[in-house]
């Protein structure tokens, strides 16, 4: 797609901020290719077949791993010198179920980073490849998310975008040690959000905590990213909110000061977690 002319010209042009964006897209898509190998390299098309998943299903997720290859070799083409390098990672999954489950949460990420990214990035090039590799990783949640683990392929009518900060909540767990020489990041970093039910019902409440929670002394609110929407719903003195009752598909969730700011993630106070609601097809069988 990219052909080495527009390598070249990518390189040139870039500007402080899109190399700092595109450090930290590198960050990521190190983090999923190495998820990718390390799975693919534990589970073979026998463990596949053991957990009843249909023969074509290794050979995709070989696709996918295949084009995070791309996507790491086309970032660090474009960073030269500047390229992070791979780190040490760790991933929470104990079988070959809650591999392809990390999967899609790993490809939401990703999706919603570049989404979010392309908002402050500089040069049209780069917003192009952004987008690009953003629609692709789409692709990639969808999927598993819809061939692999039969749930909805989409969340709704807009894509969710995530803010530096944000996204990276989600992926900094998985980081174990990376090389000092590697750049820092335009992030900063919250503590780790911890929520009463992972699951909850809409309409339910739930409580949360935070490292830090304690020292707050302002109002603050549990900001829920849904579509191109935030919903805010205040947080009581005990740490009680409110699950809003029209979420659908993969929501992302954090604590924040502000219950206005939408655009960027400046007024974070915690990391952000991952809810899901599942909601079935519409259409009636047989109608
Ligand atoms: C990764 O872990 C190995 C083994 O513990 C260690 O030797 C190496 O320095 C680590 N690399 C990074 C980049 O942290
Ligand atoms: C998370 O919150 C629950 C109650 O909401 C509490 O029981 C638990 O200890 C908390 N866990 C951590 C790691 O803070
Ligand atoms: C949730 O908590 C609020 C008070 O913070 C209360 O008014 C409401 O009834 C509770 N809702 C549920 C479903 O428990
Ligand atoms: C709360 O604030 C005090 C004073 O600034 C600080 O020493 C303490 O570490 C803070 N606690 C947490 C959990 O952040
Ligand atoms: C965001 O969601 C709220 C609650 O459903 C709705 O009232 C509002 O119109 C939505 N805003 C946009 C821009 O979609
Ligand atoms: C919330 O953020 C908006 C936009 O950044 C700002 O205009 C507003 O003053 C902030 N409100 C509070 C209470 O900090
Ligand atoms: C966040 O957005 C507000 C306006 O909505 C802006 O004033 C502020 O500078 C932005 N902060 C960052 C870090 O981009």
């Amino acid at each position: 797609m990219f052909g080495t002319a527009a390598v070249v010209a990518l390189f040139s042009a870039l500007s402080v901020r899109d190399t700092s964006i595109m450090q930290y897209a590198l960050n990521l898509e190190h983090i999923e290719l190495a998820f990718y190998n390390q799975g693919l390299e534990k589970y073979d098309a026998q463990a596949f077949a053991d957990a009843g998943y249909e023969a074509w299903v290794r050979g995709r997720f070989v696709q996918i791993r295949d084009h995070e290859v791309a996507h790491v070799t086309f970032l660090t083409e474009q960073l030269g010198c500047d390229a992070p390098v791979v780190c040490n990672y760790t991933y929470p999954y104990t079988d070959l179920q809650s591999w392809v489950s990390l999967s899609q949460t790993l490809e939401h990420v990703g999706a919603a980073a570049y989404m979010g990214a392309s908002r402050f990035v500089d040069d049209k090039d780069v917003l192009a490849a952004s987008v690009s590799i953003s629609h692709i990783e789409a692709r990639q949640a969808g999927w598993v998310n819809s061939a692999v683990m039969k749930q909805e392929p989409w969340d709704g009518d807009f894509e969710t975008p995530l803010y530096f900060s944000g996204a990276w909540s989600l992926a900094v767990g998985f980081i174990e040690s990376c090389p000092e020489s590697n750049p820092a990041l335009p992030v900063d970093s919250f503590p780790a959000l911890n929520v009463s039910n992972s699951a909850p019902p809409m309409g339910s409440n739930i409580t949360v905590s935070y490292a830090g929670q304690g020292n707050i002394t302002t109002p603050t609110y549990m900001a829920w990213y849904h579509d191109m929407n935030t919903t805010f719903t205040s947080i009581d003195e005990h740490g009680v909110t409110t699950v809003p009752d029209y979420l659908r598909g993969t929501v992302f969730a954090g604590v924040v000061r502000n219950e206005t700011e939408t655009t960027n993630d400046s007024t974070m106070l915690s990391g952000l977690t991952i809810f899901k609601f599942p909601f079935s097809s519409y259409a009636i069988v047989g109608a």
